[in-house]
Order: structure tokens, then C-alpha cells, then sequence
């Protein structure tokens, strides 16, 4: 289903450790919602500077109200700052759910749900969402410091099991989730991962990973300014079925990629043998895109990149 953009009444703004959560009446929001979505919201009211709307992975959904979204958020610059400072009653107007969903197996698997930082924030309607599936799910979270770390006590409560991991030791396992991750994979018979967190995390989840030749679905961060697929400011390089890499924005063909198709080392490049590069020519015969620059002939960040996304032994967002 399409996303909408509405104007939803704030039903609770709440602290939670050095994040903040926001849930927002908006029905037509959440019915449509599929794990692994986010929206947007506009900041700082009708007369601001602050034109960008700012991007947020959606929590979760209720149905009490006709329908609620939630989301959680790092009050860092203008625009989150403005949004912590909201109270109930007040209005956000909202667009979503964007993107695509994570992948769901089509019979019951090992799922191991790896989050950094409010990265994990997205992970738990999943996990639910993956429970109805008959999957086993483990959780691996990590962030710098225990009031980083969101979603500890939820992990631990719905997880078979649940490793903690922070860079200054004060919760669970010093370091990061990348330093026990190969231990985990071992223990809980990981068939298949999903990562949402920074990029330098979801690099090394992939690659580690790939070492034991387990298929990793990566939600990415790439800054976003309209969310919709119209301004290209998202672009990363991924890799498709065909083997050509191609420009794909993260907004409309992610937020969600198959870790091994992003070329996660390329990340804010556009890497020469990119359709559509400068100087890139077709391997053989067929229309060639000769000298145009990503994006000039239409082939970066087309909406079915051969499949970038990788989802083939998963139903790609079938969470229905
Ligand atoms: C899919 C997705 C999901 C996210 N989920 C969460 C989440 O769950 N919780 C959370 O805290 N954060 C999340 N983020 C990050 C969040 O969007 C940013 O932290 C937020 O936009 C920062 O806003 P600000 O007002 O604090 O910062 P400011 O610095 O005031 O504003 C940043 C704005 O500028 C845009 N911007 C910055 N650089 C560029 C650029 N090079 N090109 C185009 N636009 C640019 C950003 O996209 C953003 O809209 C997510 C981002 C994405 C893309
Ligand atoms: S954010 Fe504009 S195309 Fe993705």
C-alpha cells in the first residue's frame, strides 16, 4: 500500500534513557506498516527554516486509537531537538510508512536481530513479526554505553537470548557487537541475520557473516532529504543480481539491502564500473549509458535494480 502523509495528534512524548519516543494517532499510518518501514516528519512548524523532513524508523503500531505509530529518536540537531521539546495533543505531520520492509522466511529459521544504538528500534516489531512465523529469534545489541542501548529489557524478555555489548563495559560484554558476534552466530545456529545500526557496523556484520555464509538484511542510514525517491541525495552503490553495480536510493529500494550486495566500502562514491558512471561502458553490445553521470539516464536508483535488495529465499516484506 502506498504511503500517506497525514496529521497525527501526539499522544505521549517519553524519555527513554538518552533516547525520546513519540507515539502519534495516525490509523492510515499503521495499518499499512510492515517491519523494517520508517517515516518522516516535518520539524519546526509552518514558518521554520528547517525544511527537511527528518526520517525515523517506525517502532511499532497499536491498534488503541484507531491506530498508533511510534517511533524513537536522538534529540541532536534543530530538528529532533524541536521534536523532543512536542507534548501530548500537539500535532506532527507525519508521511509513511516509507521503503521497504525487511524480508520474512518462508519457513521457520534462526533469526538473529543484531541493533546499534536506536538502530535495535526497529528490530522488535520484527521480532514479533518473525515469532508468528514459527522463526527462533536471538537478539546481539550493543552502544557506546548502557543508556545507549535501547530496547535491553524487551531483547531479554522476547529473545531466546539476548547479548548485550557496550564500548565502555556498562552493560553486558565490553566492546562491540561485532567482537562476539562469530560466538553468537555459533550458539543460537544463526540461519539468517538483520542489522539496523551505523554503517561501519553493518559492514563488519556482513562480512563476518559472510564468512560463515549466512545472508544478512541491512537496514542503512544514508541521509535522506525527501524520503520519497525524487531528490537522490540517498544513493549508495549495490551490487545486483547481474553483478553490475548501480546507484539505488536507500529510501525506495531500502531502507533494507542485502548486506552483500552494498558496496559498503564505496559508500558516498560513485565507483567507476557504476552503471551509468563517468566513462562506464557496457560489458557487451546492447544500449550503452556512454558518458552520462549516475542518474542523468535514469538508471541510478531504478526501482528494481536486479534485484540489489537479494531477497530471493526470503518473501520480500510478506508480513502481511
Ligand atoms: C531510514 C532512516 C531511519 C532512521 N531512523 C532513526 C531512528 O529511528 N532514530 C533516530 O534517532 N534517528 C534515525 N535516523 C536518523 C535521523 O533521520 C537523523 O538523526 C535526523 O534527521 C537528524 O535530524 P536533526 O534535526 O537532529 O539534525 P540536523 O543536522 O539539524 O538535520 C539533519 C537533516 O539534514 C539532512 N541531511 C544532512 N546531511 C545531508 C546530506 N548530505 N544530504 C541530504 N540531506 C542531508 C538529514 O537527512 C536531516 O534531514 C534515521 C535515518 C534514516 C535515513
Ligand atoms: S531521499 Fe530523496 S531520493 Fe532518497
Amino acid at each position: 500500500m502506498a504511503p500517506v502523509q497525514v496529521r497525527g495528534t501526539v499522544l505521549t512524548v517519553r524519555r527513554v534513557d538518552a533516547y525520546h519516543a513519540i507515539t502519534v494517532v495516525a490509523p492510515a499510518v499503521a495499518e499499512r506498516f510492515r517491519p523494517g518501514q520508517f517515516l518522516t516528519v516535518a520539524v519546526g512548524g509552518p514558518h521554520a527554516a528547517t525544511l527537511l523532513r527528518r526520517a525515523f524508523s517506525i517502532y511499532g503500531v497499536r491498534p488503541d486509537h484507531g491506530g498508533t505509530v511510534e517511533f524513537v529518536f536522538a534529540a541532536l540537531g534543530a530538528g529532533t531537538q524541536w521534536l523532543a521539546r512536542r507534548r501530548a495533543r500537539d500535532t506532527l505531520d507525519i508521511t509513511g510508512p516509507l521503503g521497504r520492509p525487511f524480508p520474512i522466511p518462508r519457513e521457520p529459521a534462526n533469526c538473529l536481530l543484531i541493533g546499534g544504538g536506536y538502530g535495535s528500534a526497529p528490530l522488535f516489531a520484527l521480532a514479533d513479526r518473525l515469532g508468528a512465523r514459527g522463526c527462533r529469534v536471538d537478539f546481539l545489541l550493543g552502544a557506546a554505553s548502557v543508556d545507549r542501548v535501547f530496547g535491553a529489557l524487551t531483547a531479554r524478555r522476547t529473545g531466546r537470548t539476548a547479548v548485550i555489548t557496550t564500548d565502555d563495559g556498562s552493560l553486558g560484554t565490553r566492546g562491540m557487537v561485532t567482537d562476539v558476534l562469530s560466538q553468537v552466530i555459533h550458539e543460537a545456529r544463526t540461519d539468517v541475520i538483520y542489522a539496523c545500526g551505523p554503517m561501519p557496523m553493518l559492514r563488519e556484520v556482513t562480512a563476518t557473516a559472510a564468512k560463515y555464509d549466512i545472508p544478512v538484511f541491512a537496514s542503512v542510514e544514508e541521509a535522506m532529504a525527501c524520503g520519497i525517491g525524487v531528490c537522490m541525495t540517498c544513493v549508495l552503490p549495490a551490487r545486483g543480481s547481474d553483478g553490475v553495480t548501480r546507484m539505488v536510493r536507500s529510501c525506495v529500494d531500502g531502507p533494507v539491502f542485502r548486506g552483500d550486495a552494498v558496496r559498503w566500502d564505496d559508500i558516498g562514491t560513485i565507483p567507476f564500473d557504476a552503471l551509468g558512471a563517468p566513462g562506464w561502458r557496457p560489458k557487451t553490445g546492447g544500449a550503452g549509458f556512454g558518458s552520462g553521470s549516475a542518474g542523468s539516464d535514469g538508471s541510478a536508483g531504478s526501482a528494481e535494480p536486479h534485484n540489489a535488495m537479494g531477497h530471493e529465499p526470503l518473501e520480500a516484506g510478506s508480513a502481511g
